[in-house]
């Protein structure tokens, strides 16, 4: 049977515009997903705009249009960012939609008919900007008397009447999900903090908002609103077709794997595996949570004017070349820093120097002196055993990587074998060969294309269109580019394109 994977992005605010920090988030998981489809899975890739909340309410009203308007402009520029980077999501949930209104309601009641929702009065802190509640004990009063959320957000103090969501009792069911379940939260920081916060205690978590009217009406309550939180968690279901699971799209719940900012994680890892086993419903397999970016060392920020836009990134450096910086200048799961810098020396480094002239050398020889034509396999060297055999294990070893979301250590791997590859092409220099023995430098010739083929197979999630061309210029046709295709050999006598340069260097004006 196809195994199935359900991969997920955070559905995205839509109280401003789309940044680099979006766009990695959303890279990620479409580097996830593709390699997903490339070993044959049956894949749904997920993403969408979360549009409720006090924030979005108060965005559109500070532009004076209506919070649904303000939302369809918003959402439509995620859509279209996810389009520039070439985003190949399955579906996009938008947390306005009827179906997801119906969805989030029909979690609500099976949660509330199973005894886990009461109605309450909710008197504390409220970050707007989070949109979280916020402790007595984690909020900073400055020497002006501002009151600030451990994020820097200012709060301001809520008393309402709200229903709550009694978190209390799944302490321990929270606790023994990570303890049977070690891959349940990664990486090892995340998951070290939210067991010891779970550990602490947990209060009955304030899910409903009677304030303001932007978000969806609660059942059989019509004065509540839901908690933000409670609503966007609730897309991932949505995209399963919840509530009737039994559906075509049903066979897509439960996630594999929910990818999320660091910072929004213990909604992840705590409300909503809660929420679910209180709806008795299946959990997620993991939540992954990804650093964040920084821009030149700075935290970008619309005050110091240095917020990245993707699209203008990839105008300057082309599309391809900004996905691979920016999935392999981390590894996932840590911080990083965008520079100029080093996004022009990987470009040029790794992508022009290492990949782009390998191919290019072969491909240039293969049409100068063998008139184009692919050669068949010849008898083979020592040396060309032992970097066939790289090439053969290489796939093996990213999978590995990509099971589990090391993303940059994946491309790592495969650089090994393009470092190995240039200096096999070194050391078996068919240029000189050309005069000497010409046959043998069509063997050489061909075990680079065989090479060469691993490589970019490997690194089609990663680059998609770019690759692609590459592997236009050997000769693989649409229907040989999967992880299975490879353990069978392209046949001699294909003629090849005339080789283009696919990673041109970037010089800096
Ligand atoms: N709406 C919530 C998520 C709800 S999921 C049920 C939310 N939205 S967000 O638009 O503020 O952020 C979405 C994601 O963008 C974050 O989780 C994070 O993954 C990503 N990033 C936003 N800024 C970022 C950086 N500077 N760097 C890396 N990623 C960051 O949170």
């Amino acid at each position: 049977m196809t195994r199935r994977f359900t991969i997920t992005t955070p559905i995205f605010y839509v109280n401003g515009a789309p940044h680099i920090g979006h766009a990695y988030t959303s890279i990620a998981c479409d580097v996830l997903a593709r390699f997903h489809r490339l070993m044959g899975e049956d894949v749904l890739f997920v993403t969408g705009t979360d549009e409720h909340g006090q924030k979005v309410e108060q965005s559109a009203l500070a532009q004076n249009v209506p919070p649904q308007e303000f939302a369809d402009r918003v959402s439509a520029q995620f859509r279209q960012m996810q389009q520039d980077m070439d985003v190949s999501a399955d579906d996009f949930v938008r947390t306005t939609e009827e179906r997801h209104k119906k969805s989030a309601q029909a979690l609500w009641k099976k949660v509330a008919d199973n005894g886990f929702i009461y109605l309450g009065a909710y008197e504390g802190w409220y970050s707007t900007r989070d949109e979280a509640f916020i402790g007595e004990d984690e909020v900073t009063t400055h020497e002006d008397g501002r009151k600030t959320a451990p994020s820097g957000a200012p709060v301001e103090w809520v008393r309402e009447p709200s229903y709550f969501f009694k978190l209390s009792e799944f302490q321990d069911r929270l606790l023994k999900l990570y303890q049977e379940n070690p891959d349940f939260i990664g990486p090892a920081g995340p998951k070290r903090e939210i067991e010891s916060f779970v550990r602490q205690g947990l209060r009955d978590l304030s899910i409903s908002r009677t304030s303001f009217r932007w978000g969806i009406e609660v059942p059989g309550d019509a004065d509540h609103v839901m908690y933000v939180w409670f609503d966007a968690l609730a897309n991932y279901l949505t995209a399963a077709g919840y509530p009737d699971l039994t559906g075509e799209k049903g066979r897509y719940w439960p996630a594999d794997v929910h990818v999320v900012g660091k910072e929004i994680i213990r909604f992840h890892c705590i409300y909503w595996p809660a929420f679910l086993m209180a709806a008795g419903l299946p959990l997620p397999s993991k939540v992954f949570a990804h650093g964040w970016w920084t821009v030149e060392g700075e935290k970008m920020s619309k005050s110091l004017g240095n917020v990245l836009d993707p699209k203008a990134l990839s105008d300057e450096f082309g599309l391809d070349q900004l996905r691979f910086f920016l999935m392999r200048e981390v590894p996932f799961g840590g911080d990083s820093n965008f520079s100029r810098r080093s996004m022009i020396t990987r470009m040029n480094v790794e992508l022009a120097n290492d990949l782009g002239n390998l191919a290019q050398r072969t491909l240039s020889q293969i049409a100068k002196n063998l008139d184009g034509v692919l050669p068949e396999r010849g008898a083979e060297t020592d040396d060309d055993q032992v970097i066939l055999k790289q090439a053969a294990d290489l796939p093996g070893l990213v999978k590995a990587h990509i099971e589990r979301l090391a993303i940059s250590d994946a491309l790592e791997e495969v650089w090994k074998l393009i470092r190995a590859a240039n200096a096999y092409i070194d050391r078996q220099a068919p240029w000189a060969l050309k005069k000497t023995d010409k046959a043998r430098m069509a063997d050489v010739l061909r075990v680079l294309v065989d090479v060469i083929r691993v490589i970019a197979t490997l690194l089609q999630p990663y680059m998609p269109q770019s690759i692609s061309r590459m592997l236009d210029q050997l000769g693989v046709e649409e229907n040989e580019r999967t992880l299975e295709a490879l353990n069978t050999l392209l046949p001699g006598g294909r003629i090849l394109p005339k080789p283009q340069g696919v990673f041109p260097r970037f010089v800096e004006e």
